[in-house]
């Protein structure tokens, strides 16, 4: 048995800001524990959007790094991308602003009526609907079992940038952008946390996304990957073993036979 109080995340370590391109920012802070960064993404349009929130502990220093951009009252959307603390552990953004949440069809159905205490105030997608925030237009790409039921990814269609969420994370604390293959690392953290069930749907989902062509990914964890790399890593996908097998987050399950 475990105790765990309200914040098991660290509240101790910076979180950063870099602006990757014409106003969209890498808000990230690096989690000791996993090993990994939380990265949000801010897209300051004329609504300015916010692309998971990070899991609470961080919410204040995630908060300021928002403030350096607009006044937190601008917030229009924001989004997560499936139901986990590190996508919308910090929804605390929504008392404080206009913001309306923003997130999947299924995520709407399952995750967010019924409950006792969760808002139900909120905009969801099905599968290549869009939202115009401006000058961008985010398309929804809907991900079923690519680690969730409720999982989608946007595109973002004017610039060409993806925002993968879980899929094609790398460990550490590397610099914003990589031009590097860091497949490896990606593949052997996957197994060793056991997010996805099977590879067949992250395999469906990488060839849609390869077709799209994305100039810039934008991961959850790790750094954002250049567009001319990004075939290295849904080779990967495509031609490796990353399944769960009996590993959760680095511990080994015994199997019944
Ligand atoms: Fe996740
Ligand atoms: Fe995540």
């Amino acid at each position: 048995m475990r105790e765990i109080g309200k914040n098991k995340f660290s509240e101790h370590g910076d979180v950063e800001i870099s602006e990757i391109g014409n106003g969209i920012y890498r808000i990230s802070g690096f989690d000791d524990a996993f090993g990994i960064t939380f990265n949000q993404f801010l897209i300051d349009d004329e609504q300015p959007t916010l692309i998971h929130t990070g899991p609470f502990g961080m919410y204040k220093k995630i908060e300021e790094k928002v403030k350096e951009v607009i006044p937190l009252q601008k917030l229009t959307y924001v989004a997560f991308l499936h139901f986990e603390s590190d996508e919308w552990g910090g929804m605390a953004f929504l008392d404080s602003a206009d913001a309306r949440l923003v997130c999947s069809d299924l995520s709407s159905k399952l995750n967010l009526t019924g409950w006792y205490n969760i808002p139900v105030d909120h905009i969801s997608f099905w599968d290549n609907e869009t939202l115009k925030t401006g000058k961008r237009i985010f398309k929804f790409i809907m991900t079923p079992h690519v680690h969730h039921w409720d999982s989608m990814m946007i595109f973002e269609e004017t610039t060409r940038l993806l925002f993968p969420s879980d899929l094609f994370i790398q460990p550490g604390n590397n610099k914003p952008v990589i031009e590097e293959d860091l497949s490896d690392k990606m593949l052997a953290l996957y197994r060793g946390a056991g997010i996805f069930a099977s590879e067949w749907p992250v395999r469906q989902t990488s060839k849609r996304l390869e077709s799209l062509s994305p100039k810039m990914i934008f991961p959850m964890h790790g750094s954002c990957i250049d567009g001319s790399v990004f075939s290295k890593y849904t080779d990967a996908i495509l031609n490796n073993k990353f399944a769960y097998s009996d590993v959760l987050l680095g511990q080994k399950l015994e199997r019944v036979s």
